[in-house]
């Protein structure tokens, strides 16, 4: 780092020179003015770490400029120097705004150590003003816990969507959080007194949904024994959430795209058309892409959903978030299991940031779920973890399996065991490459470059 840059300023050359020699000894860099009206100028060229004036110079005084000093520069430490001693100068001069204030002749160990003092001063509100820049720049939102650049990079989106009445699509692997980013989205938009309406297209039958996207009227099928009221229509003029979206059908992906199109519908067996102001935010942990051209999902209706997608990484692509979520969540369980002040040890924890996480967010939730009510005392260990999770680093002695090799002799080339890993993996998965990879803690393109590299055949 470049050496603190101080500003001198005294009316007598003699002192000037011996401050500017006797900072730089001390590994500071100085520059020198006769007046106060020159320390003004030279300000708004340059602000310095500290200012060092006289008090009483000819022209513009000490106090004044001290005066003029605070009110453009607060933060800027002035450190005063005064041939008088007396006390009620001192007051003045302090009341004024100076950091400090030495009679002449100076003690210099003791201005070394208020000059020391105000640098640490200086760079402590430096840093302050940056966290609190940093902070007004992140983007937050109630329970969704965000410390890494990719989810922060997603929030900025749900910012920028929320109140808006785009088509919000939204990927991510199961358990990465995405029925909660849909809420944030509709909770903190200009919808948010509206009907927030939820459908798992994957969780109802076939034929029971279309009438609960739609509704039926009375008699209209075997067992509509009443007028039902569909989802589209309950969620008019709010937003209708639609989850698992790649498991509709060809026939609903057809009705589906209507009401987007048009906003309109009917109810099963019914005459009339109905109106739905829906905002629509689906979402989905399939690749629609892939499926569109596949010709598995309407291709119209692909675009039509995804006018904003928000991608969702999985957890083993922020693992810098693991501390933070089994935080929130032991906090959060402990308080309902009435277990107050939980904590969670450095090894419990690093086995947490070693697991892959196949079930995102989700399963860190349930483990650490289990793990509050499993534990005796105050702190979860690992035993309070699944077996799964405290074998499947690999990196503490206890989690090498007995296979790789137990004696001296067994040992075997590093890359040896990665090619016998990968070819294990492959098999125990059925050659599935998305899961081996998951599995592995590699993205699929690691794994197809590794098979290549090991020449290994499915
Ligand atoms: N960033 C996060 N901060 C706090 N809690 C989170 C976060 N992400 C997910 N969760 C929690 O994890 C659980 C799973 O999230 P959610 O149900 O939104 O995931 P999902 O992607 O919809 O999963 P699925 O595909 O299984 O339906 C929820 O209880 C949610 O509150
Ligand atoms: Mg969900």
């Amino acid at each position: 780092m470049d050496a603190p840059l101080v500003y001198i300023v005294d009316d007598d050359y003699s002192l000037r020179r011996l401050l500017e020699f006797t900072l730089k000894s001390w590994g500071y860099a100085s520059q020198t003015f006769a007046n106060g009206e020159l320390l003004l100028q030279a300000l708004d060229e340059q602000t310095p770490e500290i200012v060092l004036m006289d008090h009483m110079m000819p022209g513009l005084s000490g106090l004044d400029t001290l005066k003029t000093v605070r009110d453009k520069y607060p933060d800027l430490p002035v450190i005063m120097l005064s041939a008088q001693g007396k006390i009620d100068v001192a007051v003045e001069l302090m009341r004024a705004g100076a950091t400090d204030y030495f009679t002449k002749p100076v003690d210099l160990k003791r201005l070394q150590f208020a000059l020391n003092n105000a640098m640490s001063i200086h760079k402590l509100k430096d840093k302050v003003r940056q966290l609190q820049e940093t902070l007004e720049s992140t983007v937050r939102f109630d329970n969704i816990i965000s410390s890494s650049g990719v989810m922060q990079n997603v929030l900025k989106l749900v910012d920028k969507a929320r109140n808006s009445d785009i088509n919000v699509l939204i990927e991510g692997e199961s358990g990465t959080g995405k029925e909660l980013i849909a809420r944030a989205i509709h909770f903190n938009g200009n919808r948010k007194d509206r009907p927030f309406v939820v459908i798992n297209c994957a969780a109802i039958p076939r034929e029971l949904l279309e009438s609960e996207l739609f509704g039926h009227e009375r008699g209209s099928f075997t067992g509509a024994v009443d007028r039902k009221i569909g989802k589209f229509e309950a969620a008019h003029t709010g937003t209708i959430f639609l989850d698992e979206i790649g498991e509709l059908d060809m026939t609903l992906q057809a009705k589906l795209l209507r009401v987007i199109q048009t906003k309109q519908f009917e109810r099963i067996g019914g005459l009339e058309t109905y109106t739905s102001d829906a905002r629509i935010i689906s979402a989905t942990n399939r690749d629609l892409l892939s499926m569109a051209e596949q010709r598995s999902f309407r291709e119209d209706l692909y675009y039509r959903l995804c006018t904003f997608p928000i991608k969702l990484p999985s957890l083993r692509e922020r693992p810098s978030e693991i501390p933070l979520l089994a935080e929130h969540f032991l906090n959060q369980f402990a308080a309902r299991e009435n277990k107050p002040g939980m904590t969670m040890g450095a090894d419990t924890l690093a086995l947490l940031q070693r697991y892959p996480w196949p079930g995102n967010v989700r399963e860190l939730q349930s483990i650490i779920e289990r793990a509050v009510l499993l534990a005796d005392g105050d702190s979860i260990g690992p035993e309070d973890l699944p077996q799964a999770l405290r074998f499947s680093g690999g990196r503490s002695e206890g989690g090498l399996p007995a296979e790789i090799f137990s004696t001296r002799e067994d040992v075997l080339p590093l890359e040896k065991i990665k090619e016998m890993a990968i070819q294990r993996a492959l098999r125990l998965f059925d050659g599935n490459m998305t899961e081996t990879a998951r599995a592995l803690s590699i993205g699929r393109t690691t794994l197809y470059d590794l098979i290549k590299k090991y020449d290994i055949r499915p």
